[in-house]
């Protein structure tokens, strides 16, 4: 394996995912890790949901932009923040992130958190080269997301069926990323790995805008 830089300081292959899964724990330590990189003036958090990290990483930015489309869990997000006593700091940006403006703002921040498994190849490019002009120079960008369930298969892609609470069903697009297919999205887009995590189940990547 190659690797464009020699900051790369941790990858860790391991065949854990029974563990990972059942481990809430481990999944829970493991990416706070990899939040707490985080340190910054401005974060966007893209594809938010109702801000499930949003408790670990909200002390550390001064300014938090939380991003999703979906209107249903905008109450919740709004709840989550209100509950942390942090509304003051947070700009609710209820958007289509590929719709979304950023010509007048700039981030030094950014976290993605299982929101890319659900793109598919163009949105991934188009996503990447977006976040990298949203972004300062040497900004992070920490992605958490489903790693392949086999270390053979390049690309592991799927339409599954989900159910909501009210037993509505909904049809998504997810994939699972090879460990080659993470690395040759952030080489082409010149992202620099600082940290990678890459288990059974999930990997975990922090990185700079170069
Ligand atoms: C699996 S959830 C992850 C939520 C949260 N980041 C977490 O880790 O728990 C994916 C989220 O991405 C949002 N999403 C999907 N496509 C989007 C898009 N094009 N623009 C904005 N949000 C999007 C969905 O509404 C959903 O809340």
């Amino acid at each position: 394996m190659i690797f464009k830089t020699s900051i790369c300081i941790e990858i860790i292959f391991r065949n854990t995912r029974p563990y990972e899964k059942r481990n809430r724990l481990f999944q829970q330590t493991l990416i706070t890790q990899f939040i707490d990189f985080i340190e910054c003036d401005n974060l966007i958090d893209i594809g938010c949901g109702t801000g499930y990290w949003l408790d670990i990483y909200n002390s550390k930015c001064k300014r938090i932009t939380m991003l999703d489309q979906s209107k249903n869990m905008l109450t919740k997000r709004i709840e989550k923040a209100t509950s942390l006593n942090i509304e003051h700091k947070i700009s609710f940006l209820n958007s289509n992130f590929f719709l979304a403006n950023f010509d007048n703002i700039k981030f030094d921040s950014a976290l993605s958190s299982f929101f890319l498994s659900h793109l598919n190849n163009k949105q991934l490019d188009l996503f990447f080269s977006k976040i990298k002009n949203a972004i300062n120079k040497k900004g992070l960008i920490v992605i958490l997301d489903s790693s392949s369930k086999d270390y053979n298969i390049v690309k592991d892609v799927s339409i599954q069926t989900r159910t909501i609470k009210n037993g509505q069903e909904f049809q998504i697009y997810k994939r699972y990323f090879h460990f080659q297919e993470i690395i040759d999205l952030l080489w082409h887009f010149d992202l620099e790995i600082l940290s990678f995590y890459y288990g059974s189940s999930f990997f975990a990547v922090s990185c700079s805008n170069n």
